[in-house]
């Protein structure tokens, strides 16, 4: 896709992979509108992208959001992109997060993208694409993680059924999963389960690449890294077979964990 003058919008913006995504974006000539809920950190971080405007906002705000692609198309010129980016994740077992903390989880990284997908897709210039920042635990669900598991194999099912709808209208809809990515996205490492580690740990930048390559290949999926998307899959549809392996990869997402400590241990992360 050509980027030349295209308008953008990417949700959960200030930071990790949503900042990284509107670097690429503005790189290649996009102008960018950036979400994100504090808006402090979001003014600070569309300083750092090119011609980026600020457009502070919580993407389980349903009445906001209804309105901010019209927003977005006024002040920008219009709208051809949507990255469904913004997301949270309670970890640990379901019994020591509220039912309300567990429902978050949905309404932000399932609901919330479906919302602005239907929104934006009456604003959307045909021609455009809707990218959704999934997750390898989309693929095959992480103990620990089960409800942003359950939220991200939606968001996967989701686009993948509405992808056939909006070719109509020449709009791509593809979904980009990683596996862990080096972001702030893990907050409190010790709650993060080993299971995580097992993967390659990947850059904000490297996903960022996995979008560009989606928009200018209009591939539906792209899982990151490839082969770690085939084994979740395998994972999946055998869970004996994952149940077999798990004792191996909790031996190597153990250590890599350790390393990953050490390492921003030593950057004073
Ligand atoms: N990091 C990983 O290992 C990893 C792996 C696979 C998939 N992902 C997915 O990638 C996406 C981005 O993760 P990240 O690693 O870049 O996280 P991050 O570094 O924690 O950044 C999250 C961004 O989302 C914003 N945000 C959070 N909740 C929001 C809300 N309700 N409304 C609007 N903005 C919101 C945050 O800013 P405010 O807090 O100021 O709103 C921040 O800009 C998520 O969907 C995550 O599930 C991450």
């Amino acid at each position: 896709m050509d980027l030349q003058g295209k308008v953008a919008l990417v949700t959960g913006a200030s930071a990790g992979i949503g900042l990284a995504v509107s670097k690429r974006l503005a790189a290649g000539g996009a102008k960018v509108a950036m979400l994100a809920r504090t808006a402090a950190t979001l003014e600070r971080a569309a300083a750092e992208v090119a011609g980026a405007t600020a457009f502070p906002g919580d993407v389980t705000d349903f009445a906001r959001m209804a309105k901010l692609p019209g927003e977005v198309a006024d002040k920008l010129g219009g709208l051809d992109i949507l990255v469904n980016n913004a997301g949270v994740n309670h970890r640990g077992p379901i019994l020591n997060h509220s039912p309300d903390k567990l429902a978050e989880v949905i309404t932000a990284n399932l609901t919330a993208p479906i919302f602005l997908t239907r929104v934006v897709a009456d604003a959307i210039r045909p021609g455009g694409a809707i990218v959704m920042i999934a997750s390898l635990a989309g693929f095959v669900p992480v103990l620990h993680q089960a409800t942003y598991s359950a939220s991200k194999a939606g968001l996967r099912a989701f686009a993948r059924a509405v992808a056939e709808e909006l070719a109509e209208r020449d709009v791509l809809v593809t979904t980009v999963s990683p596996g862990p990515v080096d972001t702030n996205f893990f907050g409190d490492i010790d709650k993060v389960p080993d299971l995580v580690f097992s993967q390659p740990m990947r850059t904000g930048d490297e996903v960022a690449a996995a979008v560009i390559e989606a928009l200018n290949t209009r591939r539906r999926e792209i899982a990151l890294p490839a082969l770690s998307g085939k084994l979740a899959t395998l994972g999946y549809v055998f869970p004996a077979l994952e149940r077999f392996l798990r004792p191996a990869l909790l031996r190597r997402g153990r250590k890599n964990k350790l390393a990953y400590i050490a390492r921003r241990k030593a950057e004073n992360r």
